[in-house]
């Protein structure tokens, strides 16, 4: 029976680190298993040139524990008003390693996002010249559209529109939560990567609505059925290079969670590397862990592997606080209803 395990360090290729307070207190989560992350721009007001992403970056710099070798790489939020030459010259200098597009009103802090996909195009065809990814959050936001189909249907109404016209263009299906969404990551050749998050490998749909309402199982993409999560297990554990770990841990206040209408986010930074461990060894795959956390994101974004290593030791059960203190209140860890064995050796 295998108990250690020696991976190297992983990267978390979908995080929301906030600002301010919130920032100060997430930051550490993260930065104590994780060398580098690609950082959201959904603040308020989004990070849309490349002044923002240097400011917002030494922020995160800032905030992060003394000696931490923790390595923000900044994304642009994508708005009709992108310049595609600030983006290239933002590329260009390493300030900003991808663009993020949200279409309008999909999610937190998404109000700026993009409504006329034609409005785009320059900017996407001067990201497929220049070699930038472009991270989609694929769901569409017509209200006649029911919220469990709304990835499927982006598939097909816009991402694989935008693709055959953008030939070259590399992107990425972040936090995708269907087969269809596998499916289709996976038969779209090197240029088309996809993120899967901790939480989406862990609950299904039932985990939010069956037996009382649970706001902190609700997150955008909404988890669906249980065929889908079995389809998501089986896309992360199998080997295939298309898909990486991208957390979307997206921390929100209790307050903010716990309301007539609550905000959309898991946090799961604080325990996500016991949670996928005990996935991947309830898979009997932890062989294939390495790959999923720290190999395949960087060969999709042409980066090199970190150099150092995280060894995980199974043991008694994990002990890890059920919230975290900020500045702006207690934030809930995401609690996957499953002991822990697998802790991180520090
Ligand atoms: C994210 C957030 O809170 O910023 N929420 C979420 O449920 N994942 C936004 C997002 O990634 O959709
Ligand atoms: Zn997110």
């Amino acid at each position: 029976m295998t108990d250690s395990i020696t991976i190297r360090t992983p990267d978390d290729w979908h995080l929301h680190l906030r600002d301010g307070a919130m920032l100060r207190a997430v930051a550490p989560e993260t930065a104590r298993h994780f060398a580098r992350a690609i950082i959201m721009p959904n603040l308020v007001p989004p990070v849309v040139t490349g002044a923002h992403a240097a400011a917002y970056r030494d922020r995160i710099l800032a905030a992060l524990p003394e000696g931490s070798g923790f390595t923000p790489l900044m994304t642009l939020y994508l708005t009709e008003d992108t310049d595609p030459e600030d983006l290239a010259r933002a590329h260009a200098d390493g300030l900003i390693t991808a663009v993020k597009l949200y279409p309008a009103g999909a999610t937190t802090n998404s109000a700026s996002g993009v409504t006329n996909f034609d409005k785009v195009r320059p900017v996407l065809e001067k990201m497929a010249e220049i070699g930038c990814p472009l991270c989609i959050h694929g769901e569409v936001v017509d209200s006649d559209i029911d919220i469990f189909d709304r990835e499927a249907v982006f598939i097909e109404r816009v991402l694989d529109p935008i693709r055959r016209a953008t030939p070259g263009l590399r992107v990425v299906m972040e936090h995708i939560t269907t087969m269809q969404g596998v499916e289709y990551a996976s038969e779209g050749g090197p240029d088309l990567g996809a993120t899967i998050t901790t939480h989406h490998l862990v609950i299904n749909r039932n985990h939010i609505l069956a037996g009382g309402i649970k706001p902190h199982y609700y997150c955008l993409p909404v988890a669906k059925r249980e065929e889908h999560r079995l389809a998501l297990r089986r896309a992360a554990t199998n080997g295939d290079p298309t898909f990486f770990l991208g957390t979307d841990s997206a921390p929100h206040t209790d307050a903010n969670k716990l309301l007539p209408c609550g905000c959309a986010g898991c946090f799961t930074a604080t325990n996500t590397l016991s949670i996928l461990a005990e996935v991947f060894e309830q898979e009997g795959a932890l062989d294939r862990l390495e790959g999923f956390t720290s190999l395949n994101g960087p060969n999709f974004y042409r980066l090199t592997p970190n150099d150092g290593t995280v060894t995980l030791t199974k043991g008694e059960p994990v002990i890890y606080p059920d919230h975290i203190d900020t500045g702006d209140g207690p934030v809930t860890v995401f609690d996957p209803l499953m002991p822990l064995h697998w802790r991180v050796a520090e």
